[in-house]
């Protein structure tokens, strides 16, 4: 075993098969999570998939008495923190629950990892952060800028730990903050077996679980938001990842932390594929692969949105020796497979 890794939101859609990729890589995980939007069936599918139980707490990552009575339970070697809430149209209309979850639980995390003398963490940060892309691929070091509160949440964090290497050179701390922030392009699919995947409790803003929930049959067709884009076909152009893809990046995150030459400090990674799709590509192979029809119409432009934003995924290839190995094939294929296999989510 290689070492225990706390995982934060570890029942959600990217968790969860972080926890399944740290099991195949030799980790231990233990499970932190409060099931605000996630099912607690997702832990008898990863016991299933790994061949173990993994350990769980229910708790709110807010809660410093709970983080406390788990970094004494458990040796944790490093944190991923996934917990957080995701939605961009929600966390407009809810801008205070948004920033309380995602800054306080990461507040609360941070004071309780740094009391227990744990200072190596991986962030789940996003795209979001390049706000309206001036130039592609995105590349680590472009301006950053939120449009809606969610973004502004996953901007504050990536700021508020920039501050704590720097804390540490002021106090001689002997053992510094090391942590890994990743953004996620547009993370997609499911685990091969099609027993666990995304799962949204109510309907999908996303493209891909819309796309499933159609051919599916619960809903009667996609809206395509906007054919007047400046791109191939006029619609959104976006860097899909397979979720399995995504998970990997995470091992490699936690491999590198826990390495003999870790980053120094607070690093910011892009995990996308490099490549981009456009919104009636990605409809059209997941009808064509899967042979189910897709029905859509062209509706308004989203608010928001931008025409297109994909990965330069070089840094996560030389830091982290990652790169997505999987297709937008793959991922429609896998999507189908899951929503298929399960109609109505877990
Ligand atoms: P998810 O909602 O499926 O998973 C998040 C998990 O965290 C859920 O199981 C939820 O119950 C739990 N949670 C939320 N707040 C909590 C709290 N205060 N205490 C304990 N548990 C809590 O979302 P996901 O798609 O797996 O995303 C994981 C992370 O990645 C999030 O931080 C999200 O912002 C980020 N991210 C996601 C995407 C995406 O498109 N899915 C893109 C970029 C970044
Ligand atoms: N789209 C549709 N119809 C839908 C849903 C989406 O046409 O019903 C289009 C959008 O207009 C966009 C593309 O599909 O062109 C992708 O949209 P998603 O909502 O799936 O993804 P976004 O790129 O808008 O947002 C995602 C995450 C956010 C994150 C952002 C930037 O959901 O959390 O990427 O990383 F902030």
């Amino acid at each position: 075993m290689k070492g225990t890794i706390l995982v934060t939101g570890g029942a959600g859609y990217i968790g969860s098969h972080t926890v399944i990729e740290l099991a195949e890589a030799g980790y231990q995980s233990v499970i932190v999570d409060n099931f605000s939007n996630s099912s607690p069936e997702v832990l008898n599918r990863i016991e299933e998939l790994s061949g173990k139980k993994v350990p769980f707490i229910k708790a709110d990552v807010r809660d410093r008495q709970a983080l406390k009575g788990i970094f004494s339970e458990y040796d944790i070697s490093a944190v991923i923190h996934f917990a957080g809430l995701k939605a961009v149209g929600e966390s407009c209309q809810m801008p205070l629950e948004y920033y309380d979850n995602n800054l306080n639980s990461t507040i609360a995390l941070c004071l309780e990892m740094q009391a227990a003398g744990v200072k190596r963490l991986v962030f789940s940060s996003s795209a979001t952060v390049y706000g309206d892309p001036e130039r592609l691929p995105l590349t680590e070091d472009m301006p950053l800028s939120a449009t809606n509160p969610y973004g502004r949440s996953k901007l504050i964090i990536e700021d508020m730990l920039r501050d704590l290497p720097a804390a540490d050179k002021l106090n001689g701390s002997d053992t510094p903050w090391q942590a890994i922030l990743l953004r996620y392009f547009n993370p997609v699919g499911a685990h091969k077996s099609g027993r666990i995947g995304e799962d949204p409790k109510d309907t999908p803003n996303n493209l891909m679980p819309y796309i499933s929930q159609v051919a599916v049959g619960r809903r009667e067709k996609l809206s395509v938001f906007g054919d007047d884009y400046d791109t191939i076909d006029g619609t959104g152009v976006r860097d899909y990842i397979h979720v399995v893809d995504l998970a990997k990046g995470h091992v490699s995150a936690i491999d590198n932390l826990l390495s003999d030459n870790p980053v120094t400090g607070v690093e910011a990674i892009n995990l996308g594929t490099g490549n981009g799709t456009s919104v009636l590509q990605l409809v059209n192979t997941f009808a064509e692969e899967n042979g189910v029809p897709v029905a859509y119409e062209i509706a308004a432009r989203r608010p928001g949105d931008v025409a297109a934003c994909y990965a330069n995924a070089d840094k996560a290839k030389s830091l982290l020796n990652w790169q997505a190995g999987l297709g937008i094939k793959d991922m429609v294929i896998d999507t189908w497979n899951w929503q298929s296999k399960n109609p109505s989510g877990y």
